[in-house]
C-alpha cells in the first residue's frame, strides 16, 4: 500500500499552514453562548453590507443561472476596477480574493531554489505561498515605527525573484511610506508585489507607479473597506504584459457569478464605500484611547484595526482569554516572537467598539492573571 504521505512534496510535509483564531461556533461552544452574541475583531472585516447587496441577490434569485458556469473574462468586473484605479483594462487581473491573486503571483514567478524577501512582522501568506513554490524567505525586517527598511530589503533582494510589501502593513497598521516605496521598486533589481488590502484607509495607493515600473503588482481587495470578505473577491494590477503572464496561471472560474455581480454594484457605488470607510476611520481615534485606558501602547493605525501592545507579555494573553469569554475575537500575538504582548483589534462600529470597551473597563487583573 503507498503511503500518501511519502508522496506528498517536503515543502508541504514541512508547512507551517495560515493560522486563524478559533472559528465563532467553537468559541460559542466554549464559552456556551448563543453563535448571535460572538463578535469578530480578530479579522479586520468591515461591520456594514456591501452596497447593493439586497437589490443584486434579489435579481439573482430572479434570473440568475447558477447551474451555468460564470464569464471567465470577468468583462463586467475589469472595466470596473480598472476605472477604480485609473488604469488600463488589460492592467488588472481578478481573482478569488487578494490571497488567490498573491498565489497565483507565487506561481507565475517562483521556482524550486528561488529567494523572496519579506519584513516581518507582516501577513504571512506572503512566506506561505513562496514557500509552497519551494523558495526561501529571506527576512528585512521592519525598522523603527515598523517602517520599511529600504536598504536591508535591496540587500536581500540580490538574486531573489520577489520583495513582498504590506502597505499599509498587516498586523501593524503602519501608514504607507510613499518615498521608500517608490524608492523600493526604483532599485529593485525583482519584482516587487505591494499588497493594498488596507488602502483604501490610509487614502494612498501605489498604483500610480505601475507605468512607469514593470517590476510592480499592487494587490487589491473588496474584503475590507468593500465589506465583501464573504463574497471572496480581489485584483491586481500590473503592467499589461505583467498581467497576461499571471493570466496564465488564474484558474478560470474561482470567482462565482454572484460575487461579480456585487463587485460591480459596490464599485458602482463607491459614495458608499467611502462613507463606510469614514465612519470607521472616525472610531479609530476612540477605541485607540479606550486601549490606552486599559494600559496599552497603541501604534499609529492607517487601517481599520489597531496593533496594542502589554506589559508583561501575559497580560495580553490574559486579556484576550477574557475578552474571548464575553464573545469577543481579537487577534492574539500574546506568545509571538515578533510581537509579543500584543493584540490587533478591528475598529467596528461605535456600538460594537463600545461592547468590547465595557467588557474590558470589567477586566480585573488581580482578580484573573
Ligand atoms: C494584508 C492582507 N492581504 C491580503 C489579505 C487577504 O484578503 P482576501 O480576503 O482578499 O483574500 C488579508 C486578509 O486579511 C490581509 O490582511
Amino acid at each position: 500500500m503507498t503511503n500518501p504521505g511519502s508522496l506528498v512534496r517536503a515543502v508541504v510535509r514541512n508547512l507551517e499552514p495560515y493560522s486563524w483564531e478559533p472559528s465563532s461556533r467553537e468559541i460559542a461552544r466554549r464559552h456556551h453562548l448563543p453563535s448571535d452574541q460572538i463578535l469578530r475583531f480578530d479579522l479586520n472585516t468591515s461591520p456594514f453590507r456591501p452596497a447593493g447587496w439586497e437589490r443584486v441577490l434579489e435579481e439573482e434569485c430572479r434570473s440568475g443561472t447558477p447551474n451555468e458556469y460564470f464569464d471567465t473574462s470577468y468583462a463586467e468586473l475589469v472595466p470596473l476596477f480598472a476605472s477604480y484605479c485609473g488604469v488600463t483594462e488589460d492592467q488588472v487581473i481578478v481573482g478569488a480574493g487578494a490571497d488567490e491573486v498573491l498565489d497565483i503571483v507565487a506561481k507565475t514567478f517562483l521556482d524550486d531554489g528561488d529567494a523572496v524577501v519579506v519584513s516581518p512582522p507582516t501577513y504571512s501568506m506572503y512566506a506561505i505561498v513562496s514557500t509552497q513554490m519551494g523558495a526561501g524567505i529571506r527576512r528585512a525586517p521592519l525598522g523603527p515605527g515598523f517602517g520599511l527598511d529600504v536598504d536591508a530589503i535591496l540587500a536581500a533582494a540580490r538574486g531573489a525573484k520577489l520583495i513582498w510589501v504590506c502597505s499599509p502593513n498587516s498586523p501593524t497598521g503602519t501608514p504607507p511610506d510613499p518615498q521608500r516605496l517608490a524608492r523600493l521598486v526604483d532599485e529593485a533589481p525583482c519584482m516587487v508585489v505591494v499588497d493594498e488590502a488596507y488602502g483604501e484607509y490610509a487614502g494612498w495607493s501605489a498604483v500610480p507607479l505601475v507605468p512607469s515600473h514593470p517590476n510592480l503588482i499592487v494587490v487589491k481587495t473588496m474584503s475590507k473597506a468593500f465589506a465583501m470578505a464573504g463574497m471572496r473577491l480581489g485584483w491586481g494590477i500590473a503592467q499589461a504584459e505583467v498581467i497576461g503572464m499571471l493570466n496564465r496561471v488564474r484558474p478560470p472560474n474561482s470567482v462565482a457569478r454572484v460575487t461579480a455581480r456585487l463587485g460591480a454594484a459596490a464599485l458602482q457605488d463607491l459614495a458608499t464605500m467611502r462613507a463606510n470607510v469614514a465612519a470607521v476611520v472616525a472610531e479609530r481615534e476612540p477605541l485607540a484611547d479606550a486601549l490606552r485606558h486599559a494600559g496599552a501602547r497603541v501604534h499609529p493605525s492607517a487601517t481599520n484595526f489597531l496593533l496594542a501592545g502589554w506589559e508583561p507579555p501575559g497580560r495580553a494573553q490574559a486579556i484576550a482569554d477574557w475578552l474571548e469569554s464575553r464573545g469577543l475575537v481579537v487577534r492574539n500575538y500574546a506568545h509571538d516572537p515578533e510581537l509579543p504582548g500584543h493584540l490587533r483589534i478591528t475598529v467596528r462600529t461605535a456600538e460594537q467598539n463600545a461592547r468590547l470597551v465595557a467588557t474590558l473597563a470589567e477586566y480585573d487583573p488581580a482578580a484573573i492573571e
